[in-house]
């Protein structure tokens, strides 16, 4: 009904804007995931993500202490391992990278909630999430059951180590009851799990595999990780995790899938987190390193729309940045 409703009248300053702003980022939305190798003293920059390092033990607590002073709740782990072989045995590996890293944080920074990815790609030199077998066609594939029982030794090597919480990203069927039931038996039942239910194959993934130096050398993850195209299968996901005991479920990317985050919102009331990948973050840096975009709005941008499409817990690289950020005001 026009002129009665004028939508523009509590938009017209800043104060009014503020009053009835929907969805507010706050500092404890974030999670930094950071990658972790082994050596000391090394701080090596990761071309592709650019302003993201690779970290020795050391630095990283160094790290973790800043990202804490900040007021960010959480860190996500990925390990680099000195060697990689089939069965990615230095995941769950004694002194594997990932348990070092965390017992050095928990006693640096006992307060900051250590999160550990779990899967094999980044331990196996053929870069696939699992133990590879031939499938019925007789072409190398991912063993689901086997890949089971590698994760259930990583996930326990994690929460042994002192982990807060471990996240299976390995998108195998059934691994989520057969970490909580792992953790279950070995007295840890109150290590919550946090899964990737709904994993997309996506190109996204791209300058992760950089980082975490991960690239499949054959083939792709489509006979583990989603198709782009289905919403009713991340349903079925989500609801599976669901009953085999995930605390937190997410969804990944974050961005392309805003309509899986706001399906499993609506549907769903325990805590959703949504990744913020790799790609999501390297082109908005390289627009951003060209003058094309201005990398801070877009991001700022990025993470509320994460939020307003129903994400309680945004894993981001810019979870450091944002908090500054947020900081400034
Ligand atoms: C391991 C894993 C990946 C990411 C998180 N955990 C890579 C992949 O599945 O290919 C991607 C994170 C990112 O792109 O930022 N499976």
């Amino acid at each position: 009904m026009f002129p009665m409703t004028r939508m523009r009248r509590l938009r017209r300053n800043k104060t009014m804007r503020r009053m009835v702003r929907e969805t507010e980022l706050n500092v404890s939305d974030f999670v930094q995931p950071l990658f972790v190798r082994p050596g000391t003293g090394i701080r090596k920059p990761i071309v592709s993500m650019p302003g993201q390092s690779q970290f020795s033990v050391d630095t990283l607590v160094e790290e973790c202490k800043a990202l804490e002073g900040l007021g960010i709740p959480a860190v996500i782990l990925f390990g680099i391992p000195k060697i990689k072989d089939a069965l990615g045995s230095q995941a769950y590996a004694d002194d594997a990278i990932v348990c070092q890293a965390v017992e050095a944080i928990k006693k640096a920074c006992p307060e900051l909630c250590v999160i550990t990815d779990v899967c094999m790609c980044e331990y196996t030199d053929h870069g696939h999430c699992g133990a590879i077998e031939p499938n019925r066609d007789g072409n190398p594939d991912v063993n689901n059951d086997k890949t089971l029982e590698l994760l259930v030794k990583e996930a326990l090597a994690h929460a042994q180590a002192g982990a807060d919480m471990v996240a299976p990203s390995d998108m195998m069927d059934g691994r989520i009851g057969e970490i909580r039931l792992a953790l279950d038996e070995a007295e840890m039942s109150d290590v919550p799990i946090m899964a990737y239910s709904a994993k997309f194959s996506s190109a996204f993934y791209g300058p992760f595999r950089d980082a975490a130096e991960s690239p499949p050398s054959f083939g792709d993850r489509r006979s583990y990780q989603m198709d782009p195209a289905n919403l009713n299968e991340a349903m079925r996901e989500i609801e599976l995790d669901i009953e085999e005991g995930a605390d937190i479920v997410m969804v990944k990317p974050a961005l392309p899938y805003l309509d899986v985050i706001r399906w499993c919102a609506d549907n769903f009331d325990l805590p959703i987190a949504a990744y913020n990948v790799s790609g999501e973050y390297a082109m908005i840096k390289a627009a951003g390193a060209n003058g094309w975009m201005d990398e801070k709005k877009a991001a700022m941008e990025s993470l509320l729309s994460i939020k307003r499409a129903g994400a309680k817990m945004i894993l981001t690289y810019w979870a450091k940045d944002a908090a500054k950020w947020l900081g400034e005001g």
